[in-house]
């Protein structure tokens, strides 16, 4: 393994080279073309990334389907060995990929450092996870009309090659998330990071190669979806894709992908409901935290708030006492700054502030918030939104929350329903009965009561439906969704 591999990642003043395993030698990519990952806390360039060509994708993913076989034959004991040691990997660099982390997408610093202390648990929970996942046997005499004698004799397999494409605002954590399973049910895997996170992303995937992943079972590719992600999404030796991003990523990426098994998490808008009894202050807290963690950019992030006018006017009031105590917008690498720094991208920013002025301009009323200086949009309150208004129409990922006047409880559920998002909801209410009865009229993957919407715990089921995602992650069903199953029918007449 070039010696290069791994100063950079123990000198966090070094930005990565990139390599491929081409089958015999590591090379670096000659596409001449590279992205600048660029902070958005100074708009100082972090690093840079190649943008690899289309015969560098065919060769990686070759070599990735050649070596697939023989790794899938690795002892499970064994892989399950290396990924464990991956986790151990990612602990003793935690400080270095917590401060990458910072740098490249804006992450306060104790949103950075939980995300990697968070994926070594995770891949640690997804190794011990993997011993248990076992296949069954059928008889047929269990049908009518069979008798005994033909045993189907049912094991999970690997797809083969697992393309994992990871978003901005968790390149370490969501990258992980389709690795670990993907590995550890046989798979090779090929990475397609963000750019902005990038970085992080490629030094994620070479812990693993540290820690014994064979070469060319899991390699990073670099590039701009733009230039690659067509060619890799549609590529005949991808066998599988994991994707985590926006919606209309999602769609672009399912037209392309033709059969291939998809696991999807796409964009939520994650709506809260406001029952008549609810504990307004601990239902304000909730919304604050889930509507600004991360500055708005979660896809379980609270975009609007359903309740009846009378709630609304105390709730609002109850938000914006409670709003300095836990939001203070800043440099997220200040030690002041509370759950708000700057979004992803001046662009993104701009999106922002003009999904918040043409809401305003047809009728919502501007609370607190609305201003943008390049990459920070002021923590944003609005009130008098209806689900047509931009704000809410499409995902607003960023330090946005929106309330919505209902006069009923079935004009709440018509709302969550008629979104083309369905990822989380929650209600709050202290009579968990009704939240019970009213969750189960709600299209969406999870209902929460009396919290904010969250993917953790991590081996929880998490799911979106309609644009909000396709299959279910959380780490049995992400190892279960990682691999296939496979009948042998042994016939033996009795
Ligand atoms: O935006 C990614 C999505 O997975 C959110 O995760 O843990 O912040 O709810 P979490």
């Amino acid at each position: 393994m070039p010696a290069e591999f791994f100063s950079e990642i123990s000198d966090a003043a070094t930005i990565p080279n990139y390599y491929y395993f081409d089958g015999s030698t590591w090379k670096a990519s000659g596409s001449g073309k590279s992205v600048p990952v660029v902070s958005p806390i100074d708009n100082a360039v972090v690093g840079t990334l190649p943008i690899v060509t289309h015969e560098e994708i065919d060769t990686v993913l070759q070599v990735a389907g050649d070596a697939q076989a023989a790794w899938e034959a690795t002892p499970l004991f064994k892989r399950v060995g290396i990924i464990h040691l991956a986790a151990d990997w990612i602990r003793h660099f935690q400080e270095y990929m917590g401060n990458l982390l910072i740098r490249e997408i804006g992450k306060s610093s104790d949103e950075a450092k939980g995300e990697i202390v968070r994926t070594a648990d995770l891949i640690d929970y997804f190794a011990d996870e993997a011993q248990s996942i076992q296949g069954t046997t059928l008889d047929s005499d269990n049908f009518p009309g069979f008798e005994k004698g033909r045993i189907a004799m049912i094991e999970r397999v690997a797809h083969g090659t697992v393309l994992a494409i990871a978003p901005f605002n968790y390149p370490v954590n969501l990258t992980a998330s389709k690795i670990a399973p993907a590995l550890l049910m046989g798979n090779s895997v090929v990475v397609k990071p963000p750019t902005q996170g990038g970085i992080s992303a490629t030094h994620l995937v070479r812990i693993f190669q540290k820690a014994g992943v064979p070469p060319g079972v899991i390699t990073t590719l670099t590039g701009t979806g733009e230039v690659i992600g067509d060619y890799l999404v549609s590529h005949p030796k991808v066998s599988m894709v994991a994707f985590t991003g926006n919606s209309d990523t999602g769609l672009a990426i399912a037209g392309k992908a033709a059969m291939k098994p998809l696991l999807f998490e796409c964009g939520g808008n994650n709506p809260v409901v406001v029952m008549p009894d609810a504990d307004l202050a601990a239902t304000a807290r909730e919304i604050i935290k889930g509507a600004f963690a991360y500055s708005g950019q979660r896809c379980t992030g609270i975009k609007y708030v359903l309740t009846t006018p009378a709630i609304r006017d105390q709730l609002v009031a109850i938000v914006m006492k409670t709003l300095p105590e836990m939001v203070k917008a800043g440099d997220p690498r200040s030690p002041d700054t509370k759950l708000v720094g700057p979004v992803i991208s001046e662009e993104a920013a701009k999106r922002i502030e003009e999904a918040i002025a043409v809401s305003v301009k047809n009728g919502a009323t501007l609370v607190t918030g609305g201003k943008r200086d390049h990459a920070m949009i002021e923590p944003t309150v609005l009130t008098g939104v209806i689900p047509s208004m931009p704000v809410i129409a499409k995902e607003t990922f960023g330090p946005v929350v929106s309330f919505v006047d209902v006069a009923s409880f079935d004009e709440m559920a018509s709302i969550i329903n008629r979104s083309s998002y369905g990822l989380q909801a929650s209600i709050f209410t202290k009579d968990e009965g009704t939240g019970l009865v009213f969750a189960k009229k709600l299209h969406v993957g999870t209902v929460q009561i009396n919290g904010s919407p969250q993917r953790g715990p991590d081996h929880f089921p998490f799911l979106g439906v309609k644009n909000s995602g396709v299959g279910v992650q959380g780490v049995r069903y992400s190892l279960e969704a990682m691999s296939r199953i496979r009948p042998i029918v042994l016939n033996k007449p009795q």
